[in-house]
């Protein structure tokens, strides 16, 4: 069962399980994907509770994400669905059906159409109100070489959190 709660409430687990990864899900006209994520942020902006998540253009996530109009961001918080974070951070959704492949189990969200992923503890559905393509030529150096030498920057979309639930036994 899951149970409303606010976007902020269990924000440090979140932070500190999102290291380890958790599942970006779109779903684009007919086209619904999954993948692994290790960075991103909670933060308030333009007075409302925002999920900043941070996409390379080589992903097939890219693809999607550009062009829908949510986001779903499912947390595993005890270590749980470490094969499928592992697959899905690995494979492509251009190659394969990761959520069929991985046996990942989709759950319907409330009020965003990009779904949940089922046997996560947090959940977060959010709108996304903003995108922006990084600039290379604003990036410290440190972080370019480190993060981008191959040239594929992230896009980073700020999705409005309308509903975040936590997992209840
Ligand atoms: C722990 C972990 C964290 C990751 N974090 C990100 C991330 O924040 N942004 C990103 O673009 N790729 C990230 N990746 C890589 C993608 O998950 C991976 O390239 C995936 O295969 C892309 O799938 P897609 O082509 O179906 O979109 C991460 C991978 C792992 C294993």
């Amino acid at each position: 069962m899951l149970k409303e709660i606010n976007y902020n409430d269990h924000s440090k687990e979140m932070l500190e399980a999102l290291k380890a990864g958790a599942f970006l899900t779109v779903k684009q006209g007919p086209r619904i994907n999954t993948m692994t994520i290790g960075w991103g942020s909670i933060g308030y902006v333009w007075n409302m509770p925002v999920f900043m998540v941070m996409v390379r253009y080589s992903r097939y996530t890219y693809e999607l994400i550009d062009k829908a109009s949510d986001f779903t961001v499912s947390v595993p918080l005890h270590g749980q669905l470490k094969g499928e974070l592992a697959f899905c951070g690995s494979k492509s959704g251009r190659d394969v059906d990761k959520i069929a492949e991985s046996g990942l189990i989709l759950k319907d969200s409330k009020e965003v159409a990009s779904p949940l992923i089922d046997g996560c503890d947090l959940y977060f559905e959010c709108k996304i109100m903003y995108k922006q393509g990084m600039d290379k030529d604003k990036l410290n150096d440190f972080v370019k070489s480190k993060c981008y030498s191959d040239d594929d920057y992230h896009v980073m979309y700020f999705g409005k959190i309308v509903k975040s639930y936590l997992k209840q036994d």
